[in-house]
């Protein structure tokens, strides 16, 4: 749907925040030593080199707004948010349904959002972190009064399950929130960041225009994700902690009052790494991938989720989120809670 209600001005001093939190993840559990039985790899590589333990994987047949949809509504139900009322609705996803429509359209249809204006975003594992930005930029300026934030992924479907330096390190998943002004706390700074130099560190390259789908293609494998596993390795390390340590200090605050750091749930080597960086102590990192592997768009939503369920973030916490993915894109953001 079309939304063109004129523009409601917000006062400049209004911040947006997190009304509501939802996440899915499919229930089929794949072990590290599952995946021994598949490809030359074991328990021990997987956990010291990734931290990962297990992730999980989608059926055939479930699509990224299969997933987005459940969280979604857990979001919605939180937020006390009636679907027909959500007026803005971003997904962000590496893995949509098809091409076209958007991913967001189908869950606008699912949930019955129908008063939503949609529209997917893509940023890789940077997904959720843009699209939150993207919707505060909205709500700042009063043209929307909510915003309904997914990121979903079935990177089962992309992946090559015969290439041990990939696919131990993925899995599937969706994380949503549904954002709007606040009247304490909120989104205190942001930080975005993308260099187009690099795309070809971590890539897919069938199925869009440049290599449609043909015999060809498929053969040459071109339909599955590609990584240079070492070099994001280290610009994530780079770039991440740049980022975190860029919206610290723009919201004027010390590390040591940073009271949880989120970060994408890639990799516990570049998360250590990363909180070195940027000054956070480990004590306060929030990570749950060894559950999950890397969730992509979904990662660090599925990882706000459960560390506002746990109890490990309470009411007027310092948080900082950061993110790092193909592209390459990067951004982060700093709200107290
Ligand atoms: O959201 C961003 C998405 N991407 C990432 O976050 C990935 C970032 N990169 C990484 O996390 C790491 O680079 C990896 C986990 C992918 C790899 O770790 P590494 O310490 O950089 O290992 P490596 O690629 O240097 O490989 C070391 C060895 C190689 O063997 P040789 O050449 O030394 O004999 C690999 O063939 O480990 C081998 N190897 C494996 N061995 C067992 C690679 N994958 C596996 C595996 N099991 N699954």
């Amino acid at each position: 749907m079309r939304r063109s209600t004129p523009p409601r001005r917000s006062r400049s001093s209004t911040r947006i925040g997190v009304r509501g939190l939802g996440m899915y993840v499919p229930p089929k559990v794949l072990t590290n030593v599952d995946l021994e039985k598949m490809v030359d790899t074991n328990d021990e590589w997987i956990r010291t080199r990734t931290g990962i333990c297990e992730r999980r994987v989608a059926e055939p047949g479930t699509a990224s707004s299969d997933l987005a949809y459940k969280a979604a509504q857990e979001a919605l139900t939180q937020a006390e948010l009636d679907p027909k009322d959500v007026e803005l609705l971003i997904v962000a996803t590496t893995t949509p349904d098809m091409l076209f429509p958007s991913t967001s359209c189908l869950v606008q249809e699912r949930l019955g959002a129908s008063s939503a204006v949609c529209f997917d975003l893509s940023a890789a594992c940077s997904g959720s972190i843009f699209a939150i930005i993207t919707a505060q930029q909205y709500l700042l300026t009063g043209r929307y009064r909510n915003a309904l934030v997914v990121g979903a992924e079935v990177l089962s479907s992309f992946i090559d399950w015969t290439d041990r330096s990939t696919c131990v390190l993925f899995g599937d998943g969706a994380g949503a929130c549904v954002l709007a002004p606040v009247r304490r706390g909120g989104i205190l700074a942001t930080d975005m960041g993308s260099d187009g130099s690099a795309a070809q560190l971590l890539y897919m390259p069938g199925g869009g225009s440049k290599h449609p789908p043909s015999h060809a293609s498929v053969d040459q494998r071109l339909h599955f994700l590609r990584m240079n596993g070492t070099e994001i390795f280290k610009l994530a390390v780079r770039r991440m902690a740049n980022s975190a340590k860029r919206v610290v200090k723009a919201a004027k605050l010390d590390p040591r009052e940073v009271d949880c750091f989120i970060p994408h749930q890639a990799n516990t080597r570049i998360i250590e790494a990363v909180a070195k960086w940027a000054d956070l102590p480990m004590e306060k990192v929030y990570m749950n991938l060894q559950r999950y592997g890397n969730t992509s768009a979904a990662s660090n939503l599925i990882a706000l989720y459960e560390a506002v369920r746990d109890g490990v973030i309470q009411r007027d916490d310092h948080v900082v989120m950061v993110a790092f993915g193909a592209g390459l894109t990067w951004g982060s953001l700093l709200l107290q809670w």
